[in-house]
């Protein structure tokens, strides 16, 4: 393997292509190891996925407890390295070191034509929000942390970890969105702020509408959250106004970490229609969950 991946830009046709670059890494998150490592490749290309761009090529960082199973190990990247394959994107090399606790995930470089470019300050008044995956996963990575999930619970949660948010970016591209993100570690809530503060705009959601994992609310009212959910309420609380009548541990949910969650669409209404079929065609979960209304008093609305 050579020191760095050298990844050729084709000159003609090129001009307004852009480089989109990120990189997430985090430890265990399921116990299964290829579900793991799958699931810390499809975070990582998400960041891609959420400007509108396309993966191009990926470096993978990993660190491994001295004494870690090697078959573990194997599996890990296995799940790591299919899920870029199936990216259609270029596995150019990597590093791994010794670390405290498991560590895996990739820097990700992606390709986007500055045209395509879909940010976080982008939304408008007027604009409808829509959601790609089930929220709930702080709860659920907690559960399983202590032992209470339910094998069918895991399964069917890595496997919407690990979806690709490709098919839903495509879609959002293709129907015009205005602004997108997508709802990773500071939950709906943190990543929400973000997408309302550099819009200048404020976000309504309505919270019967948000799509929830099955079992995460039934775990949030027993308190069993991820740290994120106490860490999201300091850092963003005083900015969010939460309707009296609203479920006091769905809020906590919304303020809870989610790993490898969907993208957030803000999206014109004249354009509703469009994202919806593009949506549809390409067998992607989704739900209007709220909407956009110029700047007020709080960023976030809960309703
Ligand atoms: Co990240
Ligand atoms: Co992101």
């Amino acid at each position: 393997m050579d020191d760095a991946g050298v990844v050729r830009l084709g000159s003609a046709g090129a001009e307004g292509m852009c480089l989109v670059q990120t990189v997430d890494y985090f430890p265990p998150v399921v116990d299964d190891p290829y579900l793991y490592g799958a699931v810390a490749a499809a975070n990582s290309l998400s960041d891609v996925y959420a400007m509108g761009g396309q993966p191009l090529s990926a470096l993978n960082l990993a660190g491994f407890p001295p004494g870690f199973s090697d078959e573990w190990m194997m599996e890990i990247f296995r799940g790591g390295f299919d899920k870029v394959r199936e990216a259609g994107a270029v596995l150019a090399g990597g590093h791994t070191v010794r670390s405290q606790e498991p560590q895996f995930g990739f820097s990700v470089t992606g390709l986007v034509h500055e045209n395509d470019v879909i940010d976080n300050e982008g939304a408008k008044a007027g604009d409808v929000l829509y959601l790609t995956k089930p929220l709930g996963m702080g709860p659920i990575t907690a559960a399983n942390r202590k032992g209470v999930l339910s094998a069918e619970d895991l399964a069917l949660a890595g496997k919407v970890m690990a979806t690709l948010n490709r098919d839903a970016a495509k879609a959002m591209v293709a129907a015009g969105a205005h602004a997108a993100t997508d709802i990773t570690g500071f939950g709906l809530v943190g990543h929400s702020f973000n997408i309302a503060k550099a819009s200048d705009v404020t976000l309504r959601f309505d919270t019967q509408a948000l799509p929830l994992f099955p079992g995460a609310l039934e775990l949030a009212k027993q308190g069993v959250l991820s740290g994120g959910c106490a860490r999201g309420r300091d850092a963003v609380g005083e900015h969010v106004a939460t309707a009296s009548d609203v479920n006091a541990s769905l809020a906590d949910i919304l303020f809870d970490a989610e790993t490898s969650g969907g993208l957030l669409i803000s999206i014109p209404e004249s354009a509703e229609a469009r994202l919806q079929d593009e949506l549809a065609k390409l067998d992607v979960m989704v739900e209007r969950v709220g909407h956009v209304t110029p700047a007020g008093s709080h960023r976030i609305h809960l309703d």
